[in-house]
């Protein structure tokens, strides 16, 4: 596979070679135009880079919450409990959960919440308010990035769950908005501000891992009951399973090995393959769990079980991205980084430095805790863990986007980390289509990866 420059697309030659070469021809998904286009429409110019901008200095963050369910619910109370914040608008297409999450506001004290729930569109009145900053959309994945147009265009910051989009048309239109409007828009990737997370990246960032070479990264949650409930996921994420296949989930692994890995800090995400096997798990828990009256039988599940997927980057280093969220299985993310001189692994946490006593085995993670914690958890890690999600990192990362826009700071992450870490799902897609063909990445920054950056 030819290594171009950082900008050339893969020939047409080239693609053709690969997937040619490639045994099996696998049906062409009906929803390849996921991957395109690329580059942007020409309509779509680029201006100044959001990389590295600053807040403006907030006294007050006001955010306004688009999404009220499960997740929404969660991001509210981290918001609540971090000093400084206003929650003034809240929207859900279900008016009762947005009646509920704004008796949490007024139970915290704050004033009551402008309420917004007349239909899925709703968000579009929610965002001409003059009262916020920052728009936080928890809706289902269709909707992230709709959200985030409207409150940048209406001079809002957007701040999205993951992933912040599900075609590369939706990437482009996110990071384009995001440089005409001088707006930034989040992908609010939590597991980043993980304690083990940002423990090893302290300590690649200190060089004792040498220099990096490989890192694997996965969402692998076995969520088979939660896809076929009546209510909250089971309403919309069964629903990618019946009409796409590729690589639906990849930030929470790939978040954190990109800040391993320094993507947009002097590189980035260069090309990717893809496999996926056959599907089996939702088909085999249908048959076991859901009664044969279920308008679930009309469905059929075309998402492989597993999908593998590599990705090189413009500097040589590659990455292994998972995804298997329909088998039984412990949860783990993965989580590895292996460079010039040691390796960590995840699930569980264990550290192995060359030279380091007791010959060629791992040493618990915890050896390594007292010098290399991560700033933010030393400061704030023990009302993290009393008061946050996930074993802290929520709280950790509210509260650090709430430090950057109070102190007109840059953010910890921008809308090219949210447009290239959410193009896997379509680029893995498009390579699937192809026969594992090669898809290269779209430089949604425009030659900005390679500045330093800073952050946390
Ligand atoms: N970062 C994490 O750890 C984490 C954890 C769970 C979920 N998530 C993500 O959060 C998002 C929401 O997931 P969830 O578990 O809360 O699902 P959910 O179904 O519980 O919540 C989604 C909510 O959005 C509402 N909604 C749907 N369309 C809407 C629209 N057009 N306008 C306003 N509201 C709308 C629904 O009524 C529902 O209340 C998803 O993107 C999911 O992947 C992230």
């Amino acid at each position: 596979m030819p290594h171009g420059p950082a900008d050339a697309p893969l020939s047409r030659r080239d693609l053709l070679k690969a997937a040619g070469a490639a045994s099996a021809a696998i049906a062409v998904s009906s929803s390849e135009s996921h991957a395109d286009p690329t580059p942007p429409p020409s309509s779509m110019l680029a201006a100044a880079t959001m990389m590295g901008v600053p807040f403006a200095r907030h006294a007050k963050v006001r955010v306004a919450i688009v999404g009220t369910g499960l997740r929404g619910s969660s991001v509210l109370g981290e918001l609540l409990a971090v000093d400084g914040v206003q929650i003034t608008a809240l929207c859900d297409i279900v008016p009762a959960k947005v009646a509920r999450a704004a008796k949490r506001v007024t139970d915290a004290g704050q004033p009551a919440p402008a309420m917004y729930s007349s239909g899925e569109r709703a968000f579009e009145e929610l965002v001409k308010r003059d009262d916020i900053d920052i728009v936080y959309t928890a809706t289902p994945w269709p909707w992230h990035t709709p959200v985030c147009l409207a409150a940048m265009k209406a001079g809002k910051h957007a701040a999205t769950e993951v992933p912040a989009a599900t075609s590369l048309a939706e990437c482009w239109d996110l990071v384009r908005t995001s440089e005409q409007t001088r707006k930034h828009c989040l992908m609010m990737e939590n597991c980043c501000y993980d304690f083990n997370e940002m423990l090893v990246d302290t300590m690649v960032k200190k060089g004792l891992f040498g220099e990096i070479m490989y890192a694997e990264a996965a969402y692998i949650h076995d969520l088979r009951s939660i896809l076929f409930e009546d209510r909250d996921e089971g309403l919309w994420r069964r629903k990618p399973h019946t009409n796409r296949d590729g690589n639906f989930y990849p930030t929470h692994g790939l978040g954190p090995v990109a800040w391993y890995l320094d993507i947009h800090k002097g590189d980035r995400f260069d090309y990717l393959v893809s496999m996926s096997t056959p599907e089996r798990g939702l088909t085999q828990w249908r048959e076991a769990k859901v009664p044969k009256d279920s308008p679930k039988w009309q469905e059929k599940y075309v998402a492989g079980d597993i999908n593998s997927s590599f990705i090189k980057t413009i500097r040589g280093k590659t990455i292994l991205l998972q995804h298997n969220v329909t088998l039984p299985t412990p949860y783990d993310r993965l989580n590895s980084v292996r460079g010039t001189k040691g390796v960590f692994k995840d699930y569980p946490a264990r550290i192995f430095l060359e030279g380091q006593p007791g010959g060629h085995a791992f040493k618990p993670v915890d050896d390594y805790k007292a010098a290399h914690t991560h700033p933010l958890w030393q400061r704030v890690g023990e009302i993290a863990r009393q008061k946050g999600g996930h074993g802290g990192m929520d709280y950790i990362m509210a509260f650090r986007l709430v430090e950057c826009m109070r102190e007109g700071l840059p953010p910890d992450f921008d809308v090219y980390d949210a447009a290239a870490w959410s193009a896997p799902w379509p680029l893995s897609e498009a390579s699937l289509a192809k026969g594992s063909a090669p898809m290269r990445f779209p430089d949604f920054s425009n030659g900005a990866w390679q500045r330093p950056r800073t952050g946390a």
